[in-house]
């Protein structure tokens, strides 16, 4: 059996968590590839209902081995807070891995993080203030510290007493802020990699020895394609390395491109968008607010508490998403959020202010943010769709819905969502069964 990526397809928040959730009970190792704490993602089983900022959401089954991939920036006190409340909830931990070679998210970072979008002024991105986007910038500096580092107490301190002077000349210097002590961050870090040990490993191995007994490997992306650093709208973007993207996938685990063969897609019925940055479709209006708290979780960021920003479904960010990722399986989450809607939007084109239409992503997001959106409107289906199990118990209107967006983003849609628990869903076709990219 292959491995299987799971993307979100828009900025965030389609609802990943929840259907690695449903889907991992058909793989045997759910691995998660890239960011840190700044994802958040939400499950409701039947073991309660979960926030996972690092853990894979494979977790909750105890038979599942999960991994913490070397994409991954880990920020050791909150992903051991993280493990701690799994386990007092009854979460076996047992199978949970974290990769020797993951980044350590170091006190400064979120310092930096912080100052960063200060100095920025008008044009801070927004960010969650978790430091991952400096950890990740120290990773390609070559200044970062490895997981393996941090469990390793001579090496740690070796580490340490090159990169805190470095950092505490960039903190002093650059952004004015009291440098850290040595001692103090030496002895905090030690402690917690000291508790992190039994967790850290080779997991690139244990992904490998998986494949090779010829079981199914179920990859976890975290944030959106459009959130991406190379695809997404730079500079209003996560700064993941690798990327949140399919092609990250391999790298943040350890396998090369030849092993994956199957890409999920995440899509919301409409849009949501946290921080800054370009948003064609956003609706700053009523509608925007229906949007916004419409159903049984409303549109609230997991982690920083914001309110997500809202619009319709954008078919052309959306179709690039799908394309530039190679998404085989599409799902749609969310789609019990529209049930009240007389008649619905999509956004199926972009005009420029100099009149001309764009149906590809502009590269800028100075031109995004200038371009109007095109719509086309379809009926809504006023019917509550969350007790819908099988495809034909939803609504006509909102089949049409579905067929529509899967002819504008050219990629089938495997499963509806229509509500935030497990049997929440409609399974179309086994989004884990290899698909030829339509
Ligand atoms: P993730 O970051 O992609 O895992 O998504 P988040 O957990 O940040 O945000 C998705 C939100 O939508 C969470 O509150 C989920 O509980 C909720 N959710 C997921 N699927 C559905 C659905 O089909 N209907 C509704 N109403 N909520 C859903
Ligand atoms: P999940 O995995 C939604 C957004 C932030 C900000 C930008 C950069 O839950 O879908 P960062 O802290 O990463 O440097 O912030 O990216 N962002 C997310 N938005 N969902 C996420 O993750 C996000 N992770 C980062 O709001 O606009
Ligand atoms: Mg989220």
């Amino acid at each position: 059996m292959p491995a299987v990526v799971v993307i979100g397809g828009q900025w965030g928040d389609e609802g990943k968590g929840r259907i690695v959730d449903l889907i991992a009970q058909g793989a045997s190792v759910v691995a998660r590839y890239s960011a840190g704490n700044n994802a958040g993602h939400t499950v409701i089983n039947d073991m309660g209902e979960f926030k996972l900022n690092l853990v894979p959401a494979g977790i909750f089954y105890r038979d599942k081995v999960c991994i913490v991939g070397n994409g991954v920036a880990i920020d050791p006190a909150p992903l051991l807070r993280e493990i701690e409340t799994l386990a007092s909830r009854g979460v076996s931990v047992d199978n949970l891995s974290v990769s020797d070679r993951c980044h350590v998210v170091m006190p400064w970072h979120p310092l930096i993080d912080v100052a960063d979008e200060k100095l920025r002024g008008d044009a801070a991105i927004g960010t969650t203030g978790r430091g991952v986007g400096p950890a990740f910038t120290d990773k390609v500096a070559r200044i970062g510290i490895r997981a393996g580092d941090l469990v390793d107490p001579d090496a740690f301190r070796a580490r340490l007493e090159f990169v805190l002077p470095y950092k505490n000349a960039v903190l002093e210097k650059l952004y004015g802020i009291p440098p850290l002590d040595f001692d103090d961050v030496h002895a905090t870090y030690a402690a917690l990699g000291a508790r992190l040990r039994p967790f850290v490993r080779d997991t690139a191995q244990i992904v490998h020895d998986a494949l090779d007994r010829g079981e199914t490997v179920l990859l976890e992306g975290a944030q959106g394609c459009l959130l991406d650093l190379d695809a997404g709208t730079y500079e209003y973007v996560t700064s993941s390395v690798p990327s949140s993207s399919a092609g990250g996938a391999g790298i943040g685990i350890g396998i090369g491109p030849t092993v994956i063969q199957q890409v999920v897609g995440i899509y919301k019925a409409y849009m949501t968008r946290v921080g800054n940055g370009p948003m064609p479709s956003e609706l700053l209006d009523e509608t925007g607010k229906i949007l916004q708290i419409e159903g049984p979780r409303p549109e609230i960021g997991v982690n920083t508490g914001r309110p997500r920003r809202t619009g319709w479904f954008d078919a052309v960010a959306s179709r690039y998403s799908a394309m530039v990722n190679g998404v085989t399986s599409g799902v749609l989450t969310r789609l019990d959020v529209l049930d009240n809607f007389p008649s619905i939007k999509i956004c199926t084109a972009y005009e420029t202010e100099d009149g001309r239409t764009l149906t590809t992503l502009p590269a800028s997001s100075v031109v995004m943010g200038k371009v109007k959106p095109v719509y086309e409107e379809v009926p809504g289906w006023r019917a509550p769709t969350n007790r819908c199990r099988s495809w034909d118990d939803l609504p006509e209107a909102a089949r049409d819905y579905i067929r529509r967006i899967e002819a504008l983003i050219r990629t089938p849609i495997d499963i509806v969502s229509v509500g935030p628990e497990r049997d929440q869903a409609i399974i179309v076709h086994d989004v884990l069964k290899v698909r030829p990219r339509p």
